[in-house]
């Protein structure tokens, strides 16, 4: 069955979602306030970098499923369901601010079609869906918690794909009409109370975070007493009740989502009167783990960045994607730069601009005269890097891999002095 939905807020998780539904078969209204960027989607150009996204942009264009306009009020008149996907950034104290979601629903409120469902996917605190109800305030509009779990860089495929789809309602008619959009979709549907449902979202978020900074801090304790992070993953990964995955050390969480929604889940816990000391702590520990590092490249300099090159392997938080926001890449640089290195660095898709730093065309070239190279994104094409290369460029052959992607025997053959995280 063929729904009619809008999608306010063409990012990361509106485009995907919008392009996605239009797969499904749905006709899709996407709406942002940006005219360039509705401008280049409306000729089925995607502003940004995400595996597949720009052919299902491409093929629902081309099928009339999907367009573009500029504005929510435009959007949502013929509409069944509205999605909103627009940014929840960190507010100074923490929190979520909630200023564009509010924008967003007012920015529909007059134009909805009665009985449309507003469908929330922004992860927004407790209590977000009531906000939007009431700024809506239209006896005849019901609103729906869905939060998104897709990842950057396997976006198309995690919401063609997902490993459940929530639902939080108080509304089973809009529950139930929620659900049927995703009926193609092969996955358990769980349909919550609208708190609940925000919870998740949070709750998966802080947990997932809480994952990698623990097993960084199992990597400071392989080195403090000479074990090997990769056996000692090995063996826990494989208990049932642990897992293999998201158990790789490396320079400390970052992006779009983890550092802003673990902040607001302590501030949404300090507000019902509860202090979240384990997450304070895994937000601390992330810190430090980029401080650990940055004293990496300090130590494989002989003390002191000043004056130093440094080669640098990826800027984007993570492989697959050009997202740098909050990434660790960006932030061990932005410490390198301060404390007087010059950076030459090699990204396959993102691109950042600081004083200092130089961004060339090839993983090669950030190595030509470099004092050293850190390796801060596992971007596959790092992985079977001609060591030798990098040998020869560098002016001292000596890695620093925060990621683990280099293959120690064959940066020893080369000539490489490497300098890993837990080994
Ligand atoms: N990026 C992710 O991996 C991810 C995953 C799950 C959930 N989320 C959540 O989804 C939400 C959106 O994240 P994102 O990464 O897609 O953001 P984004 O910054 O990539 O995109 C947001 C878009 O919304 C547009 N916008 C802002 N206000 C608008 C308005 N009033 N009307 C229409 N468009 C408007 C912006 O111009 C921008 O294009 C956030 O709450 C985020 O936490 C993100």
């Amino acid at each position: 069955m063929s729904t009619s939905v809008a999608v306010i807020g063409t990012g990361y998780v509106g485009l995907t979602t919008g392009a996605c539904l239009a797969h499904l078969g749905h006709r899709v209204t996407c709406a942002d306030i940006d005219a360039a960027k509705v401008a280049a989607l409306a000729e089925a150009r995607v502003p940004f970098y995400e595996p597949g996204l720009a052919e299902l942009v491409r093929e629902g264009v081309a099928a009339g499923r999907l367009r573009f306009v500029l504005g929510g009020a435009a959007a949502v008149d013929g509409a069944d369901l509205v999605f909103l996907c627009v940014p929840t950034p960190q507010a100074d104290d923490g929190s979520a601010d909630l200023s564009y979601v509010e924008a967003a629903a007012g920015s529909i409120a007059a134009t909805l079609r009665p009985g449309a469902v507003v469908v929330n996917k922004s992860t927004v605190p407790v209590g977000s869906a009531s906000v939007v109800e009431r700024i809506i305030a239209r006896d005849d509009v019901t609103v729906v918690s869905n939060p998104e779990f897709l990842r950057e860089g396997s976006a198309v495929a995690d919401f063609l794909r997902p490993d459940r789809v929530i639902i939080g309602t108080e509304s089973a008619e809009a529950g139930r009409r929620v659900a049927a959009l995703y009926h193609s979709i092969d996955a358990p549907v769980l349909i919550t109370d609208p708190a609940s449902a925000e919870t998740i979202k949070y709750a998966a978020n802080a947990f997932l975070a809480t994952k990698i900074s623990f097993v960084n801090a199992i990597a400071a304790v392989c080195e403090a007493v000479g074990a090997d992070i990769g056996d000692v993953i090995r063996g826990i990964g494989s208990d049932r009740r642990i897992g293999p995955d998201f158990l790789r050390p490396g320079p400390g969480w970052g992006g779009s989502c983890f550092p802003k929604d673990t902040r607001a889940l302590v501030s949404i816990a300090e507000q019902g009167g509860y202090d979240f000391r384990l997450l304070r702590g895994v937000i601390a520990s992330n810190a430090e783990q980029h401080d650990r590092m940055v004293a990496k490249v300090r130590q494989a300099l002989g003390g002191s960045l000043r004056g130093a090159t440094v080669a640098a392997w990826g800027l984007a938080f993570k492989a697959g994607t050009d997202d740098v926001r909050d990434s660790p890449a960006v932030a061990i640089i932005d410490v390198l730069l301060a404390e007087g290195a010059t950076v030459r660095a090699y990204d396959p898709q993102a691109v950042i601009a600081r004083q200092g730093l130089v961004q060339v065309g090839s993983a090669l070239a950030a190595c030509e005269g470099a004092d050293a190279l850190v390796v801060l994104t596992e971007w596959s094409e790092f992985l079977g890097a001609d060591l030798d290369g990098v040998a020869t460029r560098l002016r001292t052959p000596v890695v620093v891999d925060t990621r683990n992607v280099l293959d120690p025997p064959a940066a020893a053959a080369a000539g490489l002095t490497l300098l890993g995280v837990g080994r």
